[in-house]
């Protein structure tokens, strides 16, 4: 039922009372009381989007034993919001349900992460939970449906088979590629088929698994990379389904992938392995059957993938195809030899998945394509995107079909692969017939626009649905969007989701086409923030952060690239290693998820004590640091550039930001947490830093005493605290110079540029930092679209129109670091941030920049909280702007306006503006609001 009436109206009261006075009404009054009575408990709509952690709605093979419980109020009014909840977990199964746990009502207008109180679950378990809530008025809505949980298995010693593999004898280690793939195969017969059946899977490396032939899951990559020498993930799949009475066949291909792959130049291990178990149930959940990986498995390494490697790509044979090896009745003892097994190791944990895996998200047609001679085609995507290529052409018996891919093309139209480096990258397939090949990759991912098809029937003519682009990424949900009434704004905030989607595949990677495609801390804490905004990355954050938390050094000390495989030693440049505070803090501010914070606060504090160690007088010398990586322009104290591409930025300045910053940020979390003692010691450490370093780093002027005066050595101490008051205002003025000395465009590199801009717009430099975001001249981010980029670029000149392509040593096409822009979008152009007094848009903060200056004339943004939609909407037209807000259920909005009260008109809701500062603002509680402002 949709909420109804809650008060008692006027009329209700006169009602009432004319009743009260006249007694032959008197027998009538109890039933009007009652009457108006349910009118006034007429219940809000039950809650919807139930969801469990970060986020996931009815996951099984849940990696946690104790949840949490969020929910979504469905109710539009304005002020909507809970006053108290109730909890039912159930255990789900048997026919009928038992109580597991009843919170009772409880009196709390808490309806995100609500912490499971009921007795400890473990392995396996499935329980069903409903909610309920009462408004704001204790009217009390129904329950909502029923949203499941089940556990995957939590222990090792839940796992009863052992690892499965090639023998070492029939084991050649690749010289140069990938090694085949491996198939493995185990036939059994079942009497009956079960009510339930559960599959739980690993590999080291990466595996596909079927039963009688039918793909259990779209995920790729299954596993993921993590630091497998301390965990390695696990899956769960419902398989029921996919079973039949009489014999039945397991079939799993594993290749290399992260695990022993040229990418971790086979650090971890040589070859890949299986894990899997198959339990078949009864409905309540029991294990009846259980076949598990051991040496009654087979394998064969002769199948139609001859190599496959995340670098190198994949060559597929298809006259080598084992038809029918996933099938019952198959001659298996012709083919398939006996596996070897290696035990489980007690001290790497076996654990499920925390996150979704990645799975193959949309498919995109090319635009054009280009015939060459000798039989060449190149096909234009239109889209820099990362994935795979799923070809459908006309090919010959025996006549290899080459797919080579490129980002970028050269002038003559031919691909440019020089910045891919030493990765092959690219596929082979050979067809075992004459007619159409029909061949999409699956162990190995390319970063790419163009594709380049040779190979095929030269007696076909080329045509446009020969070729598709199978776009992958890890597959969270897309929770916000912006939008403005500027082209080249849209294109980057579109470039930026794009470099998001490129990256975002299974770790956040500095770029996915090269012989890199690694974890780079630094890369990764610069754009969490905007990676919060464009999609739902809460969970994807929370498994690398805690890949970060088990490769921290004893000291504090991080290395640079997390899983840091054979770079173990590589660690703790300023700005990268510091990912251990910048993303707990950002993830925790931008989800109010507190569990991120009691996960992840004791890796905060030990990266501020490695500082601490190392500090002498409170400042922090770490020479061995990447600096403010490729500032584009020189000082003229060092060259820039192809030698050495950290910048002039000091790094003792650089890295005592960093130190200055995490301390602050501890002293947040250690608030957060309760912890006052302890946010009380951080605050003084960062008032000590403060004190030394304003003293070392600036003279009285505020001018940088400290190496290069950069652009960066004033907007990161400004931008961390490092300096307040008088010296920050005199530091910004001379901020403001050293912009205008390079024409009023930014010099600033990977960390510098970062935080540029809302810096700028702190501390007043608004026009500076317009004309940097919005100009198309050489360095900035307009230029990259100019010249023609679908996704961010590397370098600010990575290409350009005139000078061609920069250094093919370091020449990504697909490099999120600079789209960390893309905060300022949401934040400040629409206007829509989260609030540190109520995380996780508990309080959300709505504060555009509407000022004539700002070149556009409507911008919107929205997000889908956990509490509900959130957006801002403005437009311009003449000197008056309408503003459109939504604040969702069980929030509130802190508006913030340059005008004056009185020029701000309330359409829709009620907002009661009051003067502050050069503007107004209001607090106002959930709902829909319609304001325009006229002068
Ligand atoms: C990566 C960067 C990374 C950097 C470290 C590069 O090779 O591609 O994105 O942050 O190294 O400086």
């Amino acid at each position: 039922m949709k909420p109804g009436i809650r008060i008692l109206s006027l009329y209700d009261c006169q009602l009432c009372l004319t009743a009260y006075f006249r007694p032959e009404m008197r027998v009538l009054l109890p039933m009007i009381i009652t009457l108006l009575t349910g009118l006034a408990l007429a219940a809000p709509a039950p809650p919807r989007d139930l969801s469990v952690n970060e986020g996931r709605i009815n996951p099984i093979g849940f990696h946690d034993a104790t949840p949490s419980f969020s929910w979504k109020l469905d109710d539009p009014r304005q002020g909507a919001k809970q006053s108290a909840y109730q909890i039912l977990v159930t255990h789900t199964g048997s026919e009928h349900p038992e109580t597991l746990w009843d919170s009772g009502k409880v009196v709390s207008d808490q309806s995100v992460y609500v912490p499971y109180s009921g007795p400890a679950l473990t392995s396996r378990q499935r329980i069903a939970w409903r909610v309920r809530y009462w408004d704001q008025e204790s009217a009390e809505s129904d329950w909502s449906t029923w949203s499941h949980l089940e556990l995957g298995l939590l222990e090792n010693s839940d796992w009863k088979g052992s690892w499965i593999h090639l023998p070492k004898d029939d084991f050649k280690a690749p010289e140069e590629l990938g090694s085949p793939v491996v198939h493995l195969r185990k036939s059994f017969s079942i009497e009956q088929v079960p009510e339930m059946a559960r599959l739980y899977l690993t590999a080291k490396g990466i595996v596909d698994f079927r039963i009688n032939g039918q793909l259990v899951t779209p995920d790729a990559f299954v596993p993921g990379w993590t630091d497998y020498t301390q965990k390695i993930e696990t899956l769960t799949y419902d398989v029921g389904p996919l079973l039949r009475k009489g014999e039945n066949v397991l079939a799993a291909r594993i290749s290399d992938g992260w695990y022993a792959g040229t990418i971790s130049k086979r650090f971890y291990g040589s070859m890949p392995e299986l894990l899997a178990q198959l339990e078949l149930k009864s409905p309540e959940g029991k294990v009846l059957e259980l076949i598990a990986t051991d040496q009654s498995w087979s394998y064969s390494i002769d199948g139609p993938i001859t190599m496959a490697d995340i670098w190198h790509g994949e060559d597929y044979d298809a006259r080598k195809e084992l038809t029918g090896w996933d099938l019952p009745d198959y001659p298996s003892a012709d083919r398939f030899k006996p596996v070897s097994t290696t035990p489980i190791d007690p001290k790497v944990r076996l654990s499920p998945k925390r996150f979704q895996s990645t799975r193959v998200i949309e498919s995109i047609k090319p635009v054009t394509l280009r015939k060459f001679g000798e039989g060449k085609v190149i096909f234009d995507l239109g889209q820099n995107m990362v994935g795979w290529i799923h070809l459908q052409l006309p090919a010959r018996k025996g006549q290899t079909v080459t797919i080579r891919m490129a980002e970028m093309l050269n002038d003559d139209g031919t691909l440019y692969r020089g910045n891919y480096r030493t990765a092959r990258s690219l596929a082979n397939y050979i067809p075992a017939k004459d007619g159409i090949a029909d061949y999409t990759q699956t162990f190995t991912f390319f970063g790419f626009r163009y594709v380049e098809i040779s190979g095929f029937d030269q007696t076909a003519e080329p045509s446009l649905d020969w070729v598709s682009g199978e776009v992958l990424h890890t597959d969270f949900a897309r929770t916000g969007s912006f939008d403005s009434s500027h082209e080249k704004l849209n294109k980057l905030q579109s470039n930026i989701v794009w470099s998001q989607r490129g990256n975002f595949l299974d770790i956040p990677t500095d770029c996915p086409q090269r012989n890199e495609r690694y974890g780079w801390t630094g890369d990764a804490q610069v754009f969490t923030p905007v990676s919060l905004f464009n999609y739902d990355t809460h969970a994807f954050l929370m498994s690398y952060l805690e890949s970060i938390k088990q490769e921290m050094k004893p000291d504090g000390g991080v290395p640079n690239i997390i899983p840091s495989n054979q770079y173990r030693g590589w660690v703790n440049s300023a700005g990268w290693g510091d990912a251990a505070f910048v993303i707990p803090w950002e993830l925790y501010l931008r989800t109010g998820d507190i569990e991120v914070l009691r996960e992840f606060y004791p890796m905060m504090k030990k990266r501020v004590g490695y500082y601490t160690n190392k500090a002498k007088d409170g400042i922090v010398d770490e020479p061995k640091s990447f600096g403010d990586w490729l500032q584009p322009k020189s000082y003229g104290t060092k060259p820039v550039g192809t030698d050495d591409r950290s910048g002039e930025t000091s790094t003792r300045l650089l890295t005592t930001c960093y130190y200055a910053y995490g301390a602050k940020l501890c002293a947040q979390a250690a608030e957060a947490l309760g912890k006052s003692d302890e946010a009380a010691k951080y605050k003084a450490l960062v008032d000590e830093i403060k004190t030394a370093a304003s003293n070392k780093f600036f003279d009285n002027d505020g001018r940088v005493i400290e190496g290069t005066a950069t652009q960066s050595a004033y907007v990161l101490p400004l931008a961390f605290g490092l300096i307040d008051g008088e010296l920050a205002d005199k530091a910004t003025g001379h901020l403001s110079e050293k912009i205008e000395e390079f024409g009023n465009l930014l010099n600033t590199g990977f960390i510098g540029t970062s935080v540029l801009i809302p810096t700028l717009e702190k501390h007043g430099l608004r026009e500076q930092a317009l004309n940097i975001l919005f100009t198309s001249d050489y360095p900035s981010w307009f230029y990259s679209i100019v010249q023609g980029a679908t996704s961010i670029w590397e370098r600010w000149n990575s290409y350009t129109k005139k000078d061609g392509f920069g250094d093919d040593s370091m020449n990504s096409f697909n490099h999120y670091a600079y789209g960390a822009v893309g905060g300022f979008f949401y934040e400040k152009l629409a206007g829509l941030a989260p609030s540190a007094n109520a995380p996780g848009y508990s309080e959300i903060l709505v504060a555009p920049i509407l000022d004539d200056r700002v070149p556009l004339d409507h911008a919107e943004a929205s997000l889908i909280t956990r509490y509900g939609v959130a957006s801002n909407k403005w437009e311009k037209s003449n000197s008056a702007w309408q503003m459109e807000t939504i604040i969702p259920p069980n929030t509130t909005g802190r508006l913030t306006l340059p005008f004056k009260p009185e020029e701000i008109h309330v359409l829709k809701g009620s907002a009661d503006f009051k003067a502050s500062g050069d503007g107004s603002t209001a607090s106002v509680p959930a709902g829909s609001y319609h304001f325009k402002i006229t002068r």
